[in-house]
């Protein structure tokens, strides 16, 4: 889970390349390094570590020529360190490779090009892919690269230069996602679109088996057969502004602060005139397809699991049909129980994730209809899925989901609304009463930012804790596991969720003196549980924070010590308010402990690799 750019036209490369990946950074951050044709020929300078290492290396030794390709890398195979930063290079350093994604057989690819004389630099699986090429080279690149490829078994993006050939840039995709940005007199390569905002809005997207030879002056699209193929040019509607920081100290805050246009734009255009009907005209599923649907299956890793659990309770009461969560990495080794009447949901901020992306397949492959809710138009699991249902979060760029975590709710809630209305399971003005509540729900984010000066005050108590629980019951609960997640992957405390109800099988143990507990307390129907399980660790000395609706803080603060409150809304939408309230809380709690908010130690944004 690397993230690669690459330049050919009439500009010095370097500052372009390392503005490209700056915009890559999200993508893998342990190590960086660029290729560029100098007038002493192809030239290479990489570190280990932040970008910003690579640049004082290039202040040092700056790399002049129009034509390069550069990487920011998440290691797999190999510790980072500078042998091991991409580009990699054969033994006569006349081919450069940028790779992303895994070379599974590189083993005993490697055993044979040593067999053959290459000598190896580095751990990488990368570099056997320079070795192969300058194996495979005679005059000319493209059939070189081709031939090397059906060497090689696993995923993987390229990008590749040769010495021979300065004129050309050569990409390749096979499962890890690369784009072509078209500019005038000059052409790029990225992983992502941020990678290219900056410099062109056209863009082409590959797909796997695919690839691209790019002159400062044409681009040639074929597959990696070799047969020449057309594609639509996109062009990109994002801005440059958008991919930015906007003023906030981190993408976090920014991304948690878009919430409510998130939630306009994912909701925009999906709901008729008159307020009482789901309209999604981009789905294939046909009325007789949905009522027919025996059960439903929402598969996903992380967050989006996470607002599956979520998704299930929406689906489960607005439509009265059986469903089951997985964590794709399981669901794909777990033979599932799949028919032509289950519908497979997969939810996916990125488009991209690995496991993901294999439970798609394992889904279609035993006659499973898919509809993937994503971030990402044109990703990998966009074009695969039967149907897509994008959510509208814009690109998030921070390794903590917040903006794409409730635009998938919001798109669940609309799925789940459409579901109801084909099957009729709500009536129109049932429907019309939840889509009322839903287009208030972004103004009443507005009142919970508006509560982050009271909620960083109770971060920075809570951020000298080892341990933390959040505590909640039904869709509480489900909101639970996402606070967790965010506390635990930004602020490195442990935090475990828990269902209220369940602590005193064992967990309540733990509970001691001081402990923080997070109570969420929502949900009116087991409020009296909640707060009898409230009790149960206040009895055991936990500190406990509730969040709660305002008619209960009075009763609430008999039981706990500290109560945030997020404005009413249905039970089944309340995830979506009281969340918010949870990313503030992480977030503030990893600044006030110095942590790199955005960047998360160990992780990486889009996660390509099983
Ligand atoms: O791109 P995806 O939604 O498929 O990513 C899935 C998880 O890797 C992701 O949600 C991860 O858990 C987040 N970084 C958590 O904030």
């Amino acid at each position: 889970m690397c993230g690669i750019v690459g330049y050919i036209g009439n500009q010095n490369s370097q500052g372009i390349l390392v503005e490209g990946l700056k915009k890559l950074e999200y993508r893998g951050y342990d190590s960086a390094g660029i290729a560029v044709f100098t007038q002493e020929g192809l030239q290479v300078v990489k570190a280990k570590g932040r970008l910003a290492n690579l640049e004082s290396k290039l202040e040092e030794h700056p790399l002049a020529g129009s034509a390069g390709i550069g990487h920011t890398r998440w290691a797999t195979h190999g510790k980072p360190s500078d042998a091991n930063s991409h580009p990699h290079t054969d033994n006569s350093q006349k081919f450069s490779v940028v790779h992303n994604g895994i070379v599974e057989n590189y083993l005993e690819l490697k055993e044979e090009l040593m067999a053959g004389g290459a000598h190896f630099t580095s751990e990488t699986d990368t570099e056997v892919i320079s070795h192969l090429i300058a194996r495979e080279y005679e005059g000319d690149i493209v059939k070189a690269v081709q031939k090397a490829i059906t060497y090689m078994r696993g995923a993987f993006a390229l990008g590749v230069l040769t010495e021979y050939e300065p004129d050309k840039l050569v990409a390749v995709r096979q499962a890890s996602p690369l784009i072509i940005g078209i500019g005038e007199g000059e052409n790029f390569i990225g992983s992502d679109i941020p990678a290219l905002l900056k410099y062109t809005r056209n863009v082409y997207i590959l797909n796997d088996g695919e690839m691209a030879v790019l002159t400062r002056d044409a681009v040639e699209l074929m597959t990696i057969e070799g047969n020449f193929i057309a594609r639509e040019m996109i062009t990109v509607d994002w801005d440059a502004v958008t991919a930015e920081k906007a003023g906030y100290e981190h993408f976090m805050l920014k991304e948690i602060h878009e919430q409510p246009r998130a939630y306009r734009d994912t909701m925009l255009g999906r709901v008729n005139a008159e307020g009482n009907k789901v309209i999604l005209p981009e789905l294939s599923l046909t009325e007789e397809q949905i009522k027919n649907i025996r059960n439903i299956q929402i598969v996903a890793c992380g967050t989006a699991y996470h607002a599956g659990l979520v998704g299930r309770t929406m689906i489960e009461s607005l439509v009265r049909i059986p469903v089951e969560n997985d964590v794709a990495s399981e669901y794909r080794y777990r033979s599932p129980i799949v028919s032509p009447e289950t519908l497979v949901i997969v939810v996916s901020q990125s488009g991209e994730t690995a496991d993901t992306l294999a439970a798609l397949r394992e889904a279609q492959a035993n006659g499973a209809h898919v509809l993937a809710i994503t971030n990402v138009v044109g990703s990998s699991i966009a074009r695969e899925a039967n149907d897509v249902l994008v959510t509208l979060a814009g690109p998030e760029i921070a390794v903590a989901s917040t903006k794409a975590y409730t635009s998938q709710l919001i798109a669940l809630a609309l799925f789940s609304l459409y579901l109801a209305e084909v099957r009729g399971t709500q009536t129109a003005e049932q429907v019309a009463h939840i889509l009322a509540a839903m287009q208030a729900l972004p103004e009443q984010v507005e009142t919970i930012l508006a509560q982050k000066d009271a909620i960083k005050t109770y971060a920075e108590q809570i951020s000298d804790n080892k341990h933390l629980f959040f505590i909640g019951r039904g869709v509480d609960y489900a909101v639970a596991t996402e606070g967790s997640l965010k506390l635990k992957e930004i602020s490195y405390i442990h935090s475990e969720a828990y269902a209220a109800g369940e602590l005193k099988h064992g967990t309540l143990a733990l509970i001691e003196d001081g402990i923080p507990v997070i109570a969420l307390a929502t949900q009116e129907a087991v409020l009296e549980k909640t707060v009898s399980n409230i009790k149960e660790v206040k009895a055991r000395g936990a500190e406990v924070l509730a969040i709660t609706h305002e008619e209960h803080v009075t009763d609430l603060l008999k039981s706990v010590d500290q109560a945030f409150v997020i404005p009413k809304t249905l039970p089944l939408l309340t995830p979506t308010l009281s969340v918010v309230t949870l990313q503030l809380l992480a977030y503030y709690t990893s600044l006030a402990l110095g942590h790199d908010v955005d960047k998360p130690r160990n992780l990486a944004k889009s996660v390509t690799v099983e």
